[in-house]
């Protein structure tokens, strides 16, 4: 590990407290007031800049900037996070999707309750504890539990269509994610690390992060976009499709804010 400090290992050396740090600087452990800084991102003026949208803004651009738009985004089946440098129209015409009717979606997509602020110009360690404590940590807690009813479903219905492809994809998510993480957490959300290590460390990482959006790909097409079989549907599969949907989700999230957000800040393309 290249750096001179671990900014995870300082939050979890302070809990209960926040910790100062600059990018490349030094680890300083503060007070921490009020809700969780690490994990709450501040409160966002709610302005309706969904309207400034066109048909020439690049989807994950959209995706950084409102992010309550993703879920409509899922939706249309428009990629926001590999592919999120395409701009609307071309990611909706390679979903099929007509262009002003998903902007109008869009721009009536200011009401959604909840979704959290954008992470754009924020300190880049506070998005890194974000990372880590909302989708590295589940995400190997969830693997284990993914894999295992992989298995069964495997085991009880692998002559049935797309079984044998999901159980192969799940098993490679299991084995390159979580190494895919690590590396993450120690070669790049370091202090100290030279910017051309960590642009080359960047430029891997998004090659696998390609990797693990065509494995989404292949889910969603196995599982006929997570609708359960007719003939087979039992509890295992009822949990498993839930899962790999809900894995869906939060892998492209989690894809787009390292892609689209962080490395940016990092100095990467
Ligand atoms: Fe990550
Ligand atoms: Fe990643």
């Amino acid at each position: 590990m290249s750096g001179t400090g671990n900014y995870l290992t300082a939050v979890k050396a302070f809990p209960g407290r926040g910790v100062t740090i600059s990018f490349l600087g030094v680890l300083v452990p503060t007070e921490r007031s009020g809700p969780d800084r690490l994990t709450s991102p501040r409160a966002q003026p709610r302005t309706m800049t969904t309207d400034t949208f066109s048909e020439l803004t690049p989807v994950g651009e959209i995706a950084a900037r409102e992010p309550r738009t993703v879920g409509l985004l899922l939706e249309q089946g428009l990629d926001f996070c590999c592919g999120g440098n395409l701009p609307l129209a071309e990611a909706c015409a390679a979903a099929g999707r007509d262009v002003s009717e998903v902007l109008e979606l869009l721009r009536g997509s200011g009401s959604v309750a909840g979704a959290e602020g954008s992470w754009l110009g924020r300190d880049p360690a506070e998005l890194m504890a974000h990372i880590v404590q909302r989708y590295h940590e589940p995400l190997r807690a969830e693997l284990p539990r993914i894999l295992e009813m992989a298995e069964r479903v495997g085991s009880a219905h692998g002559e049935r269509p797309g079984v044998a492809e999901i159980l192969s994809q799940v098993r490679v998510f299991a084995e390159i994610l979580p190494a895919h993480m690590d590396r993450e957490e120690q070669e790049l959300f370091v202090t100290g690390v030279a910017p051309e290590s960590a642009a080359a460390c960047m430029g891997a990482l998004e090659e696998e992060h390609v990797e693990a959006g065509d494995g989404l790909k292949l889910l969603r097409k196995a599982t006929d976009g997570f609708t359960l079989p007719a003939e087979w549907t039992c509890n295992t599969v009822r949990g498993l499709w839930a899962a790999l949907e809900a894995l869906e989700r939060d892998l492209m999230e989690h894809i787009h804010l390292e892609n689209n957000v962080l490395h940016p800040t990092l100095g990467g393309a």
